[in-house]
């Protein structure tokens, strides 16, 4: 018997494996996704909104409110997207043979929907954020109190103890809003952080791809399809061989526990906000963890450092039934 499955507000920028996430959430049991909320990362904010309003109308689920938020960071300006790596148009250049949105847009952006979420899901929504963190920011600006209605922030980001991917030392999603990843660390929530530690040992390759493209599913299909220039990219540029990281949905499976966290210690974890070579970077303090394996009294980020493996095939299936 399926517990009641956990509404979750999903914060994005949609790109491709972004559309993994989006997936997951539709197909699993445990996640009810009451509320997209877009923002600048991978794509323009616009961008991520068509996108993903077009993946809800192909997934039938038109009625999922899905709202634009932050078009640039607190600080500076959009940073141009990550063409190279999600396409021109942020899902591997599949937008255009996806449907039209048929549902009206929401009033309001994402800001306004991730508040009256969090007033109508008191103490059970869980916030899934897999881009930067400019709408979370300005959530906990326009309400501090949102901090006592959520039941759970996880965040796909940041790089404990390995490198970074966009810059030596910083992950995509801190690394375009430091300021506001330092915001969503800080503010008085359970954060759960699932950064590329993790991440990068989780890989989708050609074989998997080739059964999303079989698939009868046509979202499934449509993320086979995006997926050929996700491989492209991991494959000349990060590992040498075409199989790409699963960052974004695996973050959705660790906030459903449906994989299992293997070390995940509460330590304290601050962002580098400076203008030096080490901006964007999440500064784990890890040094208890020489003289023990657990959480640090008063600290409020879970860092996920390692995970049960198998999760592709998990993701798999939960596609297929799109
Ligand atoms: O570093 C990976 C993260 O940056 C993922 O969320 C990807 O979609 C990009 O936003
Ligand atoms: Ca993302």
């Amino acid at each position: 018997m399926h517990p009641e499955p956990t509404p979750v507000y999903l914060d994005c920028d949609t790109g491709i494996d972004d559309a993994l996430a989006l997936g997951h959430l539709l197909a699993s049991p445990r996640a009810d996704l009451v509320g997209v909320g877009c923002v600048h990362g991978n794509i323009d904010v616009d961008a991520a909104v068509e996108n993903t309003r077009r993946l809800v109308t192909l997934a039938g689920r038109g009625d999922i409110p899905v709202a634009p938020g932050a078009s640039a960071p607190l600080v500076g300006e959009f940073a141009g997207g990550a063409p190279h790596v999600h396409g021109v148009d942020g899902i591997g250049g599949v937008r255009e043979s996806l449907p039209s949105p048929t549902a009206v847009p929401v009033d309001g952006d994402a800001v306004d929907l991730l508040l009256r979420l969090s007033r109508e899901h008191v103490g059970e929504l869980q916030l899934l954020a897999i881009g930067p963190l400019t709408n979370l920011a300005h959530a906990l600006d326009r309400d501090p109190g949102l901090v006592d209605r959520v039941a759970g922030v996880t965040v796909m980001g940041g790089a404990a103890r390995v490198p970074g991917n966009v810059h030596p030392v910083a992950e995509a999603n801190i690394w375009h809003d430091p300021e506001a990843a330092q915001v969503v660390v800080a503010a008085p929530w359970p954060v759960t952080l699932v950064p590329l530690d993790t991440t990068m040992e989780h890989t989708l390759d050609e074989r998997h791809r080739q059964r999303l493209c079989d698939s009868a599913s046509a979202y499934a299909r449509a993320c086979g399809e995006m997926l050929d220039r996700y491989l492209d990219f991991y494959g000349e540029v990060v590992l040498g061989r075409r199989a790409a990281a699963l960052h974004d949905p695996l973050a959705a499976a660790v906030m459903l526990g449906e994989v299992n966290r293997v070390r995940s210690p509460r330590v304290p974890v601050e962002v580098d906000c400076s203008r030096g070579p080490g901006r964007g970077q999440t500064i784990c303090d890890l040094r208890s963890q020489r003289r023990l394996v657990g959480d640090v009294d008063g600290a409020n980020v879970r860092v996920v450092l390692e995970t049960a493996p198998g999760y592709v095939d998990l993701l798999l299936d939960l596609l297929e039934q799109v």
